[in-house]
């Protein structure tokens, strides 16, 4: 029997720094609001002239160069995204070229802040089911991109970034690797989170333009309430399904959209708020790439240890959600 196995990491974060303080030049807001209601501090922002593929392309060859494999090897290469180069092609196939994997198959993944536990998930029944044996999971999102800068409700929440993982195939014996992974949506929640215009029901226009339409737009207190309950109860399951308690999880990787939702998120679920990897204060929310980076964070820095027990969990728009359980 074949478990996938995270063979390595890797993560790419833009220079730029943009603080609270710069932020309430912007619009009406404060560092003591953002800081209180979210726990962000400050978000990084890709320079001009760069894009989607090339954030990607970073955090995949260093996810490649941990794993000690050469990108010729990969057999796949899975992008979460919902900030693209472009509408098409895929980031993924762009990716492949910048880091110079051959003609292994490249997609994309649109399942918003979810879409790296999605893409994981794909990447590990193609390993299992003996298909692929090595896959590039990168979680990238350029948001600065597509947030209107005037919305207070939205463009002090993300920030831009990308992280990365190899899945490769390892014998179930040796006991490491990804246990189960859960997934769900609710296209009802589809009204609550959504860049509206762009696509085929509303292309952009002069008129879409004009109002804003291409942005970002959330209602966020439903979308807060979703996330507090769907995250918890797709943790539990998680938990659940390998017969594991709270008590065995090591660390907690959970999407990092507030810090209020993660430690509602640790009252529900019974895992101490010190067990939560958190990293929300210094890159906001950076959606499909923010599992990735705090996993590629959190090992570099020796937090995570080979062997743990790591409980990952996210919500995004769609609503998408999920979980995994993974043994580093
Ligand atoms: O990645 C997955 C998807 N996203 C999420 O998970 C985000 C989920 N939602 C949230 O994190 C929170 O709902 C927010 C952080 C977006 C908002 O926090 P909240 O506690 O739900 O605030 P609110 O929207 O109810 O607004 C409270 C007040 C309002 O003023 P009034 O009506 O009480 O006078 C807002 O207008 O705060 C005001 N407000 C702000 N004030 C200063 C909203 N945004 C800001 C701001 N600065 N940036």
């Amino acid at each position: 029997m074949m478990r996938t196995r995270i063979a390595g990491t890797g993560r790419a974060v833009p220079d730029k720094v943009l603080t609270n303080d710069d932020l309430s030049k912007l619009v009406e807001t404060s560092d003591e609001w953002i800081r209180e209601r979210t726990g962000i501090r400050e978000r990084r922002i890709l320079e001009e002239g760069r894009s989607t593929s090339d954030l990607a392309a970073e955090a995949g060859r260093r996810a490649c160069a941990t794993a000690e494999i050469d990108p010729k090897e990969l057999d796949c290469i899975i992008v979460a995204t919902i900030s693209p180069d472009m509408p098409m092609p895929a980031v993924a196939v762009t990716v492949q070229q910048k880091i110079g994997a051959g003609t292994c198959a490249a997609f994309d993944v649109s399942a918003a802040c979810a879409g790296f536990i999605y893409g994981m998930s794909i990447a590990d029944a193609f390993i299992k089911n003996g298909q692929f044996q090595r896959v590039l999971v990168i979680g990238v999102e350029i948001l600065s991109r597509v947030l209107d800068w005037t919305d207070r409700n939205t463009c002090v929440l993300f920030g831009d970034g990308a992280g990365a993982a190899v899945l490769m195939a390892s014998p179930a014996s040796e006991g490491r690797g990804i246990l189960s992974t859960h997934l769900f949506a609710d296209g009802s929640g589809m009204p609550l989170l959504n860049i509206p215009a762009g696509g085929s029901m509303e292309p952009a226009s002069a008129k879409s333009v004009e109002a804003g339409r291409h942005f970002v737009k959330m209602q966020g207190k439903p979308v807060f309430t979703n996330a507090v309950k769907n995250i918890s109860r797709a943790a539990q399951i998680a938990l659940e399904s390998n017969g594991k308690s709270p008590a065995d999880v090591d660390w907690v990787v959970a999407h990092q959209a507030n810090l209020r939702i993660l430690e509602a998120v640790a009252e529900r679920v019974a895992v101490p708020i010190e067990k939560f990897y958190l990293n929300i204060h210094k890159y906001g929310n950076t959606s499909s790439a923010s599992i990735p980076i705090a996993l590629d964070e959190a090992a570099h820095e020796g937090k995570i240890k080979p062997g743990e027990l790591i409980l990952m969990a996210a919500l995004g728009a769609g609503l998408s959600w999920g979980s995994a359980l993974v043994r580093f």
